[in-house]
């Protein structure tokens, strides 16, 4: 049997060595489940914290369990390490590296290129490379199988490369890596047969495999896009409705009960997380090399990065009219630094867009939120790193003029928010089940 039809039976037999590289919100979960149906894994990160934080046993994400991390850790099947050569002997090696965009707003695919440089340091014949993280079409073909080849191995021929995308709603409690069939697409039948098998061992709702990487990374953009475009129609409709004094969420929860042709999208205070505001750009900018515009795409994200500054303005303008004063000077409160509920993560949250911009009309802001006990560094916000959230006897002390509600965690205690704060801008809807002092809340 040739090196690369090896690959299949070995990951029949569960003999194959998987390497998964990256070990964020997408990688710890695949190793996880790869380690969990049998298969030697090592977990590679260049961030050393978190080799450390694994070997002590410890999640450093909160919605995974830190009894599985204290097993994976355990196990003598897994390695956690930050050295490359230490990737030699996998079989089977999935990339989960970030994909965001630079400060043109264009794809940065420095973390994709430079460990397409590591795995082609390693890479030997019968190998399995895996693409996950979200990118233009052809990403996997024009640029990491050139850099794979440029050991002198053939694609196709000595390895196997393919591409198949996360397709992860975290803090959902429904869905998760097993319960969501997984697209796989790759250049050969060979290559698409051992990437499905791969998958099919631990992942119990299968695979869909389509005929090349490019349509599984259009896959993966055409969900994010249709997520991203379908958020900009309801805040759209939201700020038509609000000045008709109409409630979008009344309006939404109506015709959810149509039991066909109808999806619930909900509005909010803007886009956030790894994937929503920055996947539909990969594509925008693909689409440039072929000169066709995607009018839909700027169009979202034009109306979805304007929300926050619509929030802003709503909240003046109810303090302004209630209490007869500007922003300037006022003690605001953030409730909700994460991007969504019930997640650690607040990569491009909406409340760092927010709190930046009412500090920039003078509010004095503060936060709370019960994930994110201090706002990490980021490019966009680095005036912000390290701000660290009230305790919840700080939100409740009665010394804010106003809260913004931007996150919707489970948890919190809405009806103390509101009668302890005088106004409460909520974003989310968060306060629907509040039954006191409901003239203090207004929905924006
Ligand atoms: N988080 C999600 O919900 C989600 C869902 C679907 C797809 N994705 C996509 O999956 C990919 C990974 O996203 P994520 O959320 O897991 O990111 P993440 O930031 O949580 O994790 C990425 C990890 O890769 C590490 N890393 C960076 N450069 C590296 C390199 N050169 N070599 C090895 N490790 C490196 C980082 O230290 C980090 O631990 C992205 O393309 C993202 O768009 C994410």
């Amino acid at each position: 049997m040739s090196a690369i039809a090896d690959i299949t039976a070995r990951i029949a037999a569960r003999d194959a060595h998987v390497a998964v590289i990256g070990l964020g919100y997408v990688g710890l979960p695949l190793a996880l489940a790869a380690h969990k149906c049998g298969f030697r894994v090592t977990g590679f990160d260049t961030d050393p914290a978190k080799i450390t934080t694994l070997a002590a046993g410890t999640s450093y994400i909160n919605y995974i369990d830190t009894a599985a991390i204290s097993e994976l850790a355990a196990s003598p099947r897994f390695r956690g390490t930050s050295t490359v050569s230490d990737l030699g002997a996998a079989d089977i090696i999935v990339i989960c590296v970030p994909t965001p965009l630079d400060r043109h707003r264009e794809p940065d695919m420095r973390h994709v290129v430079d460990t397409s440089h590591s795995v082609a340091s390693i890479l030997a014949p019968g190998r399995l490379v895996v693409l996950e993280s979200t990118t233009w079409p052809g990403t996997t073909d024009e640029l990491v199988r050139p850099i794979l080849e440029s050991n002198g191995l053939v694609s196709g021929e000595d390895f196997l490369l393919a591409y198949s995308p996360e397709r992860d709603d975290p803090g959902n409690t429904i869905h998760h890596l097993g319960t969501v069939p997984k697209i796989v697409g790759g250049n050969q039948d060979l290559a698409r047969a051992a990437a499905a098998a791969f998958y099919e061992s631990f992942i119990p709702a299968g695979t869909v495999v389509v005929p090349d990487t490019k349509t599984a990374e259009a896959v993966k953009l055409t969900e994010n896009i249709f997520r991203s475009v379908n958020i900009a129609l309801v805040n759209e409709l939201k700020v038509v409705f609000d000045a008709m004094d109409i409630s979008i969420w009344d309006v939404i929860e109506a015709a959810s009960t149509k039991p066909f042709g109808y999806m619930p999208f909900w509005p909010g205070p803007g886009l956030g997380g790894h994937c929503i505001p920055i996947d539909p750009f990969y594509l925008a900018w693909k689409a440039r090399e072929f000169g066709v515009p995607t009018r839909f795409i700027e169009l979202a994200g034009e109306i979805n990065t304007s929300m926050p500054h619509h929030i802003v303005s709503r909240l003046a303008s109810e303090v302004d009219r209630r209490f007869r004063r500007g922003l300037n000077g006022a003690a605001i409160l953030i409730v909700g630094m994460a991007y969504k509920k019930n997640v650690d993560d607040s990569r491009e949250s909406p409340g760092l867009t927010l709190m930046a911009l009412l500090e920039s009309r003078g509010a004095a802001v503060s936060f709370f939120d019960p994930f994110i006990g201090t706002i990490p560094a980021t490019r966009a916000h680095a005036g912000l790193a390290g701000r660290k959230s009230l305790a919840w006897t700080e939100v409740t002390n009665g010394v804010h003029d106003a809260a913004l509600i931007v996150t919707d965690h489970d948890g919190i205690n809405y009806d103390a928010l509101v009668a302890s704060v005088p106004l409460v801008v909520d974003t989310r809807n968060a306060t629907r089940d509040v039954r006191h002092h409901r003239e203090r809340i207004v929905l924006a």
